[in-house]
């Protein structure tokens, strides 16, 4: 598919489908509509060399999917269908979110799993995003001092959401375009 972002993302309660629905609409024509992964096939991805791909935490700083607790497939139970496919060559990039005050210990920990994934398939990751302006005790998705993808915390922070997706996109966007 000719240089279009592919955005996919998992959700429980919709927040992180608004927010890849918000990444979709700023991007324009550059993205095609956003995909809840329980609906999607790998190769509904895989046709992509640019992707966006967005999840909260839930359970114990898990992916999202039955065994989180949620009532539909997502991540959990998408993932191993993705894998042992070669990402290499793909840039992609990372949103998560989660709740500052009441997962403090485990602040959008979803987020490492993905990252691992796609490294490990031989992606190449864009988009790490500072920890500044953020109140947690740990977390685990941080890589030289950066989350390795964008974090939204609709609970605590939502005034801030649109301010962050658009400076995310003004460098995630050149680099998925290549
Ligand atoms: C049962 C449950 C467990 C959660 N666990 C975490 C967590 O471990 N870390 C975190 O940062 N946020 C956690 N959250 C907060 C969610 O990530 C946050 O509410 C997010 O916006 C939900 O996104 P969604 O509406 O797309 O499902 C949890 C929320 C729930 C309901």
């Amino acid at each position: 598919m000719a240089n279009k972002i592919g955005i996919f993302f998992g959700s429980d309660t919709g927040n992180t489908r608004r927010v890849a629905k918000s990444i979709a609409k700023k991007l324009g024509d550059a993205a095609d509509a956003p995909v809840d992964v329980k609906k999607a096939s790998p190769d509904d991805l895989l046709k992509y060399d640019a992707l966006i791909l967005g999840t909260p935490t839930l359970g114990e700083g898990e992916l999202p999917g039955l065994s989180a607790g949620c009532s539909d497939a997502s991540w959990e139970e998408f993932l191993p269908k993705l894998k042992g496919k070669d990402l290499s060559g793909k840039t992609v990039a990372l949103f998560g979110l989660g709740d500052q005050e009441a997962y403090g210990h485990e602040f959008v920990d979803a987020l490492i799993l993905l990252y691992n994934f796609v490294v490990e398939a031989g992606a190449k990751v864009v988009g790490f995003w500072p920890t500044d302006g953020y109140s947690f005790e740990k977390s685990n998705s941080i890589v030289d001092d950066k989350f390795v993808g964008l974090v939204i915390d609709q609970e605590n922070q939502s005034d801030e959401t649109e301010e962050r997706i658009d400076a995310w996109l003004a460098e995630v966007k050149p680099a998925l375009l290549g």
